[in-house]
């Protein structure tokens, strides 16, 4: 080994042993003859010390190196003179009296610092072209060992509950989770691709039907759909599936899994509550205005249609004679914001698709705000009692069809949240929300899509609405949510090639075409498929939110930057011409 120790363990009980350090050169000071600098490895820093009585030597090896070199250092570990103690640092109560130093590999000069916080932070293709050294920053290592223990947890856990692990293929067949396919030509089947897997979903329900009863996998998986914050092309899930189980035995070993994990990876975060808050889809929506609730803050959505019903307020008189609702939420503290912040907020809701804004300002002289002189003193007053609005609060009202008005409010609310800070970054808000609908109608192709994947088991008393209304048809599929993002899916899966087919007939899929991509399914659902169910959490998204991360890729070793490219590789690239007659392939213009 080129050392005995890392960086970061040693202490005073180290003092007077002789030690060999292998590192980086994070820091260095030179002190009128004696040369201090700061080595690290993975396990921390240490501050080694020149001291040209020591060994001369070593000062004439040490005036070239620079920031980054990889050294080797040989020296004894000394208690630091009283005074001189660095209580920031771990090791700060020692340092290392160098006697020999090996440069190792010198550096050129960083695109970038390593060493300083994450001021001054590279814009991201700089940081992703040399993710290798974006790496070294303390921040990202944290990141990836965040990552690994997590997985660790999972992995162990799992198996505990005697789960198997089990690999299933990447060269795969289209399975729609509903993003386009990345395509794999085949050379050897001229015009024929394997698609890869936008989830392991089929292949799981087949290792199902094989007798596997608990299976699990670490599962890479990947989807050509615009990017986000939290969304990259290939992302990684915790896939997990269950035999002879109905949905609260999928939600209880999931909840028991994630109880366990947060307190063992993060002791700093706290789940809000416990067990778990079951919400409906469709309460979710209608208190939350969203299928992904963060539920840190209240504010929620209110419907006051009742009180304005015969209101002289034409916006309000408008909505409620189309069939919509009034509905409104109310910001805490919020009865001074300015006309111009008002108008701000405005635009904000029209971009949720909101015609307008109407606020109520409860201050000491009455109402203000943009609806203040068209709302009679009783419904004023009225409104305040029924959402408990206290003086100094905003009251904010839509009134539109009721999905605009949720999704309006909805989004009002997150503003809200950001701007006045209501939600605590150490606090976790799992919940689970249940009962979605089937289908949602896609408009653009005037057909049903599958809300959440066709394997999705319809709940059975809605079996005979198939033939009448499908969008009142809901399903057994669940998601688990968490401040505001979807952290999870799954569902209880169909087991029965009579209702497997028809899902899909209902999906608009010919006959011949079911079979053509899915035959395989429908006939393994013939030689006796038990009942079976389970779900996939996202590992990026948990691990973003349990490392303060604004975006998935600050926990993912090598990602993808925000136009889907790999900047560091440079992939994806042209290939030889060579290469594209093997796979019978043209390139169109
Ligand atoms: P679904 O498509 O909802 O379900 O995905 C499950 C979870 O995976 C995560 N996720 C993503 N993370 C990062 N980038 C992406 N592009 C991305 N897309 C999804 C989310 C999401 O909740 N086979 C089903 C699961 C099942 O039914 O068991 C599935 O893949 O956290
Ligand atoms: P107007 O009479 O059109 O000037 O509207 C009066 C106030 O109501 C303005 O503040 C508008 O932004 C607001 N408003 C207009 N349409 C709606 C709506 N559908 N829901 C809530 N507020 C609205």
């Amino acid at each position: 080994m080129y050392k005995t120790h890392t960086c970061g363990e040693l202490r005073v009980v180290h003092a007077g042993q002789k030690v060999t350090l292998a590192g980086w050169v994070h820091r260095r000071r030179d002190h009128g003859g004696v040369v201090f600098f700061d080595l690290r490895d993975r396990y921390g820093i240490v501050q080694i010390t020149i001291n040209p009585d020591v060994s001369k030597e070593t000062l004439n090896v040490v005036a070239d190196v620079r920031f980054e070199w990889v050294l080797q250092i040989v020296g004894t570990v000394q208690k630091r003179p009283a005074g001189m103690e660095n209580p920031n640092m771990a090791t700060g109560e020692i340092e290392v009296i160098a006697s020999e130093i090996n440069v190792l590999n010198p550096a050129k000069t960083l695109p970038f610092m390593v060493n300083n916080g994450d001021t001054n932070e590279a814009d991201e293709n700089t940081r992703l072209k040399y993710r290798y050294l974006d790496l070294r920053r303390e921040r990202m290592r944290e990141n990836i060992i965040l990552r690994h223990r997590v997985i660790k947890f999972m992995r162990d856990y799992l198996d505990k509950q005697n789960f198997i692990e089990i690999e299933t293929p990447i060269l795969f067949k289209a399975t729609p989770e509903g993003a386009r396919d990345y395509l794999v030509p085949s050379r050897v089947y001229p015009g024929q691709f394997y698609a890869l897997p936008q989830s392991p979903q089929q292949l799981k329900q087949l290792l199902m039907v094989a007798g596997m009863d608990r299976y699990f996998q670490i599962a890479r998986c990947f989807r050509d759909e615009d990017q986000r914050g939290d969304r990259q092309p290939e992302f990684t899930q915790l896939d997990l599936e269950m035999s002879f189980v109905h949905r609260d035995d999928v939600l209880a070993m999931v909840e028991g899994l994630y109880t366990a994990m947060i307190p063992a990876v993060t002791p700093h975060k706290k789940i809000l509550s416990s067990p778990w808050p079951v919400l409906s889809y469709t309460d979710a929506i209608e208190k939350y205005g969203s299928d992904k609730p963060d539920l840190r803050f209240g504010m929620q959505l209110i419907d006051v249609s009742d009180v304005f019903a015969k209101s002289d307020f034409r916006v309000f008189q408008s909505a409620t004679e189309a069939g919509g609702v009034i509905k409104c939420i109310v910001a805490p503290d919020s009865a001074d914001m300015s006309r111009r912040e008002v108008d701000e907020l405005t635009e904000v809701a029209k971009s949720f698709g909101a015609k307008g804004l109407a606020t109520l300002a409860v201050t000491a002289e009455g109402p203000k705000g943009t609806a203040a002189k068209f709302v009679k003193p009783e419904e004023f007053e009225a409104v305040k009692s029924k959402v408990g609005a206290k003086q100094g609060d905003l009251i904010l009202f839509a009134a539109d069809q009721r999905a605009v008005v949720n999704k309006v409010l909805g989004g009002l609310r997150l503003v809200f949240r950001d701007k006045l800070d209501l939600a605590d970054k150490d606090v976790m808000a799992f919940a689970w929300v249940v009962d979605f609908p089937m289908f949602e109608w896609n408009e653009e192709e005037k057909k049903w899509d599958a809300a959440h994947h066709p394997f999705t088991m319809p709940k059975m008393e809605d079996l005979p609405k198939f033939e009448t209304n499908p969008g009142e048809i809901f399903s057994d599929a669940y998601d688990m949510v968490c401040n505001g993002y979807e952290m999870a899916s799954g569902s209880i899966r169909i087991h029965r090639r009579d209702i497997q087919f028809k899902i899909f007939q209902l999906l608009g899929l010919k006959d011949e075409e079911i079979q053509l991509k899915f035959g395989h399914m429908l006939e393994a659902f013939e030689y006796g498929a038990p009942p079976h169910g389970g779900m996939a959490p996202g590992i990026d998204r948990l691990v973003m939110l349990l490392a303060d991360e604004p975006n998935i890729r600050e926990v993912i070793a090598f990602p993808k930057n925000s136009g889907a490219r790999d900047v560091m590789a440079d992939a994806p690239s042209s290939v030889e011409p060579k290469q594209l007659k093997e796979l019978h392939i043209k390139i169109v213009e």
